[in-house]
């Protein structure tokens, strides 16, 4: 199905407003040279490790919102842990929090808390490993920097393969608007919500505003 005739069929968009959008990042190249460092290329840890660094605006408001959910004994990914303010939140309620990032800095501060259930990996989300993960699926996968961090369009596409592979049928993505605008490297990766329904469509997920900033994308059951 061509782009235009996906986003027709999201339902979202009417014919006259899908001939006219296209999303920016869908000019990004293809596939990048970096098939065994995936992800824009870092010439510090300033954007990798935020061990010391306070919990971004995004994240805390996604925080907010997993409160206003039933987390008791759910599973969850939570992508780029950043200072492990989410699983210091959330771990004694949920059946277990994987954290994944690039950091070791963060990985070891993880690794200090002792907190039930919350285990950290060094693991590229935008890497082949993130699909052997684990076997069983998560009800909720938490990145707020979706694009931030991505290379080329294979890469990012991976990614959400992974993930839709990881989570059980009606589990959520959960994002945020700040942390889509913001990009580590090429601008053109800044996403709209427009950009998370079209996505949807390819990726047989279900965009939807939970406040005015943070969305959740819900797996969508195989059609029979
Ligand atoms: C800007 S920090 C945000 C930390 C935390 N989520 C927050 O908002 O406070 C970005 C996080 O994503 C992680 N990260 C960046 N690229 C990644 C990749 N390719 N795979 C896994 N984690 C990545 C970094 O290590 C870091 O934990």
């Amino acid at each position: 199905m061509d782009e235009r005739k996906e986003l027709e069929s999201s339902g979202s968009l009417g014919a006259d407003e899908a001939c006219e959008y296209r999303s920016a990042y869908q000019e990004c190249q293809d596939l990048c040279d970096r098939l065994e460092n995936p992800g824009a290329p870092l010439d510090s840890d300033r954007f990798i490790d935020s061990s010391r660094k306070p919990t971004t605006i995004d994240q805390s408001r996604i925080e907010e919102v997993m409160e206003g959910l039933p987390c008791d004994g759910l599973r969850i990914l939570h992508v780029g842990v950043g200072n492990s303010s989410l699983a210091r939140r959330f771990a004694s309620r949920a059946d277990g929090i994987m954290g994944l990032t690039l950091s070791p800095n963060e990985k070891s501060l993880s690794d200090t808390l002792g907190l039930p259930g919350y285990t950290v990996l060094l693991l590229n989300k935008y890497g082949r490993e993130l699909l052997s993960l684990a076997k069983t699926g998560y009800d909720l996968i938490v990145d707020n920097n979706l694009a931030s961090f991505a290379c080329c369009k294979f890469h990012f596409y991976r990614m959400l393969d992974s993930y839709v592979a990881r989570l059980v049928t009606g589990g959520m993505i959960l994002t945020d608007q700040r942390g889509m605008d913001w990009t580590a490297g090429d601008t053109r990766w800044r996403l709209t919500y427009r950009d998370l329904e079209s996505l949807g469509s390819k990726f047989h997920l279900q965009a939807h505003r939970l406040t005015e900033s943070v969305y959740g994308l819900n797996k969508l059951a195989e059609p029979r």
